[in-house]
């Protein structure tokens, strides 16, 4: 198993690790972000099993002492298991998430104290400026929440998208197929009220890229796949479920 680094926009490079076991035969990428700047800022730590091959990974692209930020998009293993394991390595790290997330379970789970941040409010790394973005239940997780950098127009878009396979780090292509073949093999999406509303809202930032974190990421018109997204989720609601009643 290797981690791959990418740069997919100006200093935000892609940390890939794919495991062929899960989901085989395509398998499955766990993708952590890197925003190099004074300030250098983490998109979801991965796995504590991974841990050593991500911290590896940091280590080519920055003094990862140094790292100062740590988000993920909820509270789940593949987004932030090894956050411990990342404030231990980085003494100035601090994990930085919505005001619902620390509430709910930062205040317990870090080790040292989460910092809350509410609803468009924007944390300035340096020359990039990523502005948060409560997503309540999208793709699930009630403490959910995206980041989205003005710097660069990319969203770092958490699950959306999630879809198999080692793919390039970037594609042009179109994402929502595969998304939607993805969404039918593991039904992770939440699919309440919220989940129109706020990709209708995603959409409206109008991202130049998609950063994901199962797959390739995003390189287009963001705002489109996310309304096609959006139209793709609405006609498969129409569709019973494995295992509904009929
Ligand atoms: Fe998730
Ligand atoms: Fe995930």
């Amino acid at each position: 198993m290797e981690t791959k680094i990418d740069e997919i926009a100006p200093d935000i490079f892609r940390l890939s690790t794919h495991i062929d076991q899960i989901a085989p035969p395509a398998g499955f990428t766990f993708n952590q972000f890197l925003v190099r700047d004074e300030a250098p800022f983490m998109f979801h730590t991965g796995l504590r099993s991974l841990f050593p091959l991500v911290s590896e990974a940091i280590a080519q692209l920055i003094d990862p002492t140094e790292l100062r930020w740590v988000s993920f998009a909820h509270v789940e293993a593949d987004e932030c298991g090894a956050l411990n394991q990342m404030l231990a390595l980085a003494p100035d790290a601090q994990v930085v998430h919505g005001e619902l997330a620390c509430m709910v379970s930062l205040n317990d789970l870090a080790d040292r104290p989460p910092r809350p941040f509410a609803p468009d409010e924007v944390l300035d790394l340096g020359s990039h400026r990523l502005r948060f973005l409560p997503t309540p239940h999208v793709p699930h997780n009630w403490e959910s929440g995206l980041w989205f950098d003005e710097t660069s127009q990319t969203l770092f878009a958490g699950d959306l998208f999630t879809h198999l396979g080692d793919g390039p780090a970037v594609t042009e292509e179109s994402l929502v197929p595969e998304a939607m073949a993805a969404e039918a093999i593991f039904r992770a999406t939440s699919g309440g009220p919220d989940l129109a509303p706020t990709l209708d809202r995603l959409a409206d930032l109008e991202p130049a890229t998609l950063a994901l974190m199962h797959g390739s990421s995003f390189s287009g018109a963001g705002g489109p796949e996310l309304r096609k997204l959006a139209a793709a989720y609405a006609s498969a609601d129409a569709e019973p479920r494995p295992g509904s009643p009929s």
